[in-house]
């Protein structure tokens, strides 16, 4: 039996997941899988109402007694600090070490791809490093408030750190049959951790022949993935660069809202949420798409050892984008729980 948390989150997280949920369990079903799915009260409500955010022993709980989590997204206008995003997500994400966030963005249909004379394949795997770099947090504020103030925030560049997510990018890329990874980095300016990178990505990348590799400055890689997104296939950056350019990534094939990611320490554990985050500009309209938080159920299954169903529940998402069963960010006139409902019978 497999153990799975559902953390709903926040703005549109619950909402999402509420949809994605039913898919898991038609899909388990299907298969014979047991997955015992348990609620998890984490976010801004929670916090608003005890100030707790993930204390410790929920946390060390979370990690040892679940085979993974289904998260929505933390994030909240109630919350400017976004302090319990910090301890949730980032807490997690360093807690357990997950350095690799892994981002696919496949087109599934040319119509969803925003860009005039559209390719008709966009399949691009992101590998973000995820536990240090800009957010490793290390810096600080001195003068706070004052008109001499100073704000320091550094970036943490260990060989460790880069090695494992470039390694990562390679395996997955000769696992898949891809032929190219592309380190996207600001080498030119960046010039102390771009060596690391580069040295790294160099030392890894020999270890696979048969895998072409190149490195694109991340200012051009932004216009690249406008002008020819179809030329990329494995890309492997920085934990900033890789937030940013995911987002894109994700709207030349349809929109954050068919975006899913994957937070993960290979053979240990790992956390499943969309790339987008809470939302709050339509949350509790119904009309957010839940197709990344119902990606995110195949990228959980495949991390489960079942990618067969998760198979089938991509399988059904692309039939739901064909029947055009859609929310408005795609054009349609359904709900989340419509989407959900349809995808779920379809399983
Ligand atoms: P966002 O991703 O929440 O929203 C950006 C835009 O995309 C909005 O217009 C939103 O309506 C739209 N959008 C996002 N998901 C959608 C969906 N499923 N269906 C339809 N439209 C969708 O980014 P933001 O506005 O910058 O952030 C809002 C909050 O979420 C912030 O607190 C932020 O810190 C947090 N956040 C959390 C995560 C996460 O939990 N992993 C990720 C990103 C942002
Ligand atoms: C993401 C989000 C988070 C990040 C925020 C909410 C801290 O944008 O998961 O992409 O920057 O990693
Ligand atoms: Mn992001």
């Amino acid at each position: 039996m497999k153990r799975v948390a559902v953390i709903g989150g926040d703005g549109i997280g619950p909402e999402v997941v509420a949809a994605a949920v039913p898919v898991l369990e038609a899909v388990a079903d299907k298969h014979g899988l047991h997955v015992a799915l348990d609620s998890w009260d984490l976010g801004a409500d929670r916090y608003l109402r005890d100030g707790t955010t993930l204390p410790a022993g929920e946390r060390d709980r979370l990690v040892d007694e679940y085979d993974a989590a289904l998260l929505g997204a933390i994030g909240d206008p109630r919350v400017p600090s976004n302090v319990h995003a910090r301890d949730i997500l980032l807490g997690l994400r360093f807690h357990a070490d997950l350095y690799v966030n892994y981002r696919p963005c496949r087109l599934l249909a040319p119509s969803l791809c925003p860009l005039i004379d559209a390719p008709h394949e966009i399949d691009i795997a992101f590998f973000r490093e995820n536990t240090e770099g800009l957010y490793a947090g290390v810096g600080g504020r001195f003068k706070a408030g004052t008109p001499d103030e100073i704000a320091v925030q550094e970036s943490v560049n260990t060989w460790k750190g880069v090695e494992r997510i470039v390694r990562a990018a390679f395996e997955h890329a000769a696992r898949a049959g891809r032929e190219r990874v592309t380190l996207v980095d600001k080498a030119n300016a960046l010039v102390h951790e771009g060596a690391l990178w580069r040295r790294v990505f160099d030392e890894v990348g020999d270890e696979w022949p048969e895998v072409r590799r190149d490195a694109v400055y991340v200012d051009a890689m932004a216009m690249d993935l406008v002008r020819r997104p179809e030329r990329y296939e494995v890309v492997v950056a920085s934990n900033l660069f890789g937030d940013i350019l995911s987002d894109l990534g994700a709207q030349i094939t349809g929109g954050l809202g068919l975006a899913p990611s994957g937070n993960i320490h290979p053979g240990s554990w790992a956390f499943f949420e969309p790339t987008h985050g809470s939302a709050p500009d339509i949350a509790g309209t119904g009309t957010a798409n839940p197709l990344a938080a119902i990606r995110c159920v195949v990228l959980l299954l495949e991390w489960l050892g079942c990618s067969e169903a998760g198979d089938d529940v991509e399988a059904a998402v692309v039939a739901s984008v064909e029947a055009g069963v859609a929310t408005p960010d795609l054009g349609g006139t359904a709900t989340t729980r419509e989407v959900g409902d349809w995808i779920a019978a379809r399983v």
